[in-house]
C-alpha cells in the first residue's frame, strides 16, 4: 500500500488547542501529515506566516510523521506537489459544514483525485476560532486553555506593550548579570 499523505492548510492565525487536537487525530490516521500554512497576502494576519509557522513546529515537534509547510495559491496544486491525496479539515459545528462544503466541492471540481476528510475536535474545542482566540486576547480577555501556552505567551508579546518592556528588562537585567559576572573572572 503507498503511504497516505495528507496536509491540513489553514491560516493558524493563531495556531489553536483544536487546531493541535485535529493534528492529533489527523496523525494517528495519515501516514504523513503536512500542516501547511496559507500565505495569504490579502489578509492582515497577526502573526507573519514565519512566525505561525515556527510556533506550529514547536508545536508538533513530538509527532514523528507531521511537518510544518508554507504555501500559497491553490490548496489543490499545493496537494499535488506534495503527493498529498487528503485534505484534512475540522468541522466543529453545524455552521462550519456549508463553507467546508463548498470548498470541498471546488476542490474536487479542481482537482477530482484529491479527497477532503472531515475530522470532529473534541467537544470542548466546538466553539474555538482563531478569530475569537484574537479578539478576546486583543481586549484583555483570559485565552488560558483555548491555546498551547507557548501561543498565550507570543500574544501577550505581540498584544502587551508592558509585557514586552517587562520581557526586555528581565532580559537585559540578565545581561548585566552575565557581563558583571564575566568580569568578575577576568
Ligand atoms: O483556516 P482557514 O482560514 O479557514 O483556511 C482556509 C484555507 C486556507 C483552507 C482556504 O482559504 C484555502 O484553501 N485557500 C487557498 C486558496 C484556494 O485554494 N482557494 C480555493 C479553495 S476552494
Amino acid at each position: 500500500m503507498p503511504k497516505v499523505i495528507a496536509i491540513y492548510p489553514g491560516s493558524f492565525d493563531p495556531p489553536t488547542n483544536g487546531h493541535l487536537d485535529l493534528i492529533q487525530r489527523g496523525s494517528r490516521i495519515f501516514d504523513e501529515l503536512i500542516v501547511a500554512v496559507l500565505r495569504n497576502a490579502e489578509k492582515a494576519p497577526l502573526f507573519s506566516v514565519a512566525e505561525r509557522a515556527s510556533m506550529l513546529e514547536l508545536l508538533t515537534h513530538d509527532y514523528s510523521n507531521v511537518r510544518v509547510d508554507t504555501f500559497d495559491g491553490l490548496t489543490v496544486e499545493y496537494a499535488v506537489k506534495v503527493n498529498a491525496t487528503c485534505v484534512l479539515r475540522g468541522i466543529r459545528a453545524v455552521s462550519d459544514y456549508e463553507y467546508e462544503l463548498q470548498m470541498a466541492l471546488m476542490n474536487r471540481k479542481l482537482q477530482p483525485e484529491l479527497e477532503t476528510v472531515f475530522m470532529l475536535p473534541a467537544e470542548k474545542y466546538s466553539y474555538l476560532s482563531s478569530r475569537l482566540v484574537r479578539e478576546v486576547a486583543q481586549l484583555g480577555g483570559s485565552i488560558q486553555g483555548l491555546v498551547p501556552g507557548l501561543v498565550e505567551q507570543s500574544l501577550k508579546a505581540k498584544l502587551d506593550p508592558a509585557y514586552k518592556l517587562e520581557q526586555y528588562s528581565a532580559g537585559m537585567a540578565g545581561l548585566q548579570g552575565n557581563k558583571s559576572k564575566g568580569r568578575k573572572k577576568g
